[in-house]
């Protein structure tokens, strides 16, 4: 690991001179965080390019959870490269693909045969899960969250519940998409008390469904264990599975996007682990593969297996690039140290302090584990 250092003003000169060429060259819309621009990255720490060397806490958006320029990680990029990049695996398919398929099955929840999609971020892969769910019920509908993010592509995004930055100006959204509030104990939509109302939040689903659409219009829900852009709202223990027994009662699939949830952040590698919940399409991305753009479909094998050949996939999804990357991340993964470590600092940050974290940690619910 480097050392933090800061050598000139922040934004140094190099940054500021390139922020101005960005300016003109790249819309507004794509926005940053930071001002300075990236030369390198080890580790936790980002060296930009006047030399300043920083401690990186975004790690791109959650997806570098192995770290920057993980040494196996790099080395398998290196391997792959120099054998092929590309070939598309609709075209000439590749043995990476098929073992990480297998591999995956392997180690997300649920003791029943299963399938794979790879496809290039997560927002392809929520589209594609929808797509499936649709296919495989015949029906047209699906039920989101307030505070929920699922993407920027326009079924995605019709999904996803903040209005500025994302949704503004994009309208006409998706038709059949129905919102309802998470369990989000400390604004609760319904002004209940956890755990004395025993999840007002999903009782009031069956309302919306006698007021607002027939549940048997309704292909699938589609939920985050943890709200990431909502932000970060834990839901009591016991949430994830109440949704679930609804879904299976209502022949409802039940999509579970841990695109920011999965790999580490909660100390499991998928946080619905902790839960007990076996989605039947589980959604994943980000740090899958270490920065990569890979994202993937995980399904019943009968679900997956629904749409015809051809329905499903595209020139990129999958690539050998990534699919190198993301098992030299499983690689780190497995032997479970990362998932330990994830879970120690979690836990040895936690405690309740101040307002907000007092309700969301002390009353009796706990973190998910
Ligand atoms: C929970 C969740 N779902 C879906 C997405 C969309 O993924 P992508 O930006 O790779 O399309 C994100 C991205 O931040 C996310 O956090």
């Amino acid at each position: 690991m480097g050392h933090i250092r800061i050598r000139t003003e922040v934004p140094g000169p190099q940054s500021q001179a390139l922020m101005r060429r960005r300016d003109a060259a790249v819309p507004r819309g794509v926005t940053h965080s930071t001002p300075v621009f990236a030369a390198s990255a080890d580790g936790v720490c980002v060296t930009d390019v006047d030399g300043n060397v920083y401690l990186d806490f975004a790690g791109g958006i959650g997806v570098m959870n192995v770290g920057h320029s993980a040494p196996s990680v790099v080395a398998a990029l290196r391997d792959q490269a120099n054998r092929f990049s590309h070939v598309c695996f609709s075209v000439l398919p590749y043995e990476s693909y098929v073992s990480l398929a297998e591999r995956l099955a392997r180690l997300s929840p649920g003791n029943f045969p299963k399938k794979t999609l790879f496809v290039n971020s997560g927002a392809e892969a929520i589209e594609n899960a929808v797509k499936i769910a649709r296919h495989a019920t015949g029906r047209p509908g699906v039920l989101c969250f307030e505070d929920g993010f699922h993407g920027r592509t326009l079924l995605a995004l019709s999904l996803t519940s903040k209005v500025e930055p994302y949704k503004l100006g994009y309208a006409p959204f998706v038709a059949d998409v129905l919102r309802v509030p998470y369990a989000y104990c400390y604004r609760c939509a319904y002004r209940a008390d956890y755990p004395a109302c025993r999840f007002t939040c999903v009782d009031e689903i069956e309302h919306h469904f006698k007021r607002h659409a027939d549940p048997r219009t309704i292909a699938a829900v589609v939920v985050e264990p943890i709200l990431g852009e909502g932000g970060f709202v834990v839901p009591p223990s016991g949430y994830l599975a109440r949704l679930a027994t609804l879904c299976r009662g209502y022949g409802i699939l039940l999509i579970v996007d841990e695109v920011q949830t999965g790999f580490g952040r909660t100390g499991r590698l998928f946080a619905c682990e902790s839960e007990g919940v076996e989605p039947d399409l589980l959604v994943i991305a980000k740090s899958l593969a270490a920065g990569l753009p890979l994202a993937a479909v995980i399904g019943r094998a009968e679900l997956m297996d629904g749409p015809v050949k051809g329905g499903l996939g595209g020139p990129y999804g999958g690539n050998p690039l990534a699919c190198a990357a993301a098992h030299a991340v499983l690689d780190l993964f497995e032997p479970g140290d990362l998932l330990r470590r994830s879970e120690a600092i979690g836990f040895a940050g936690a405690k309740p302090s101040g307002r907000r974290s007092k309700r969301t940690l002390d009353d009796g619910r706990r973190p998910v584990r």
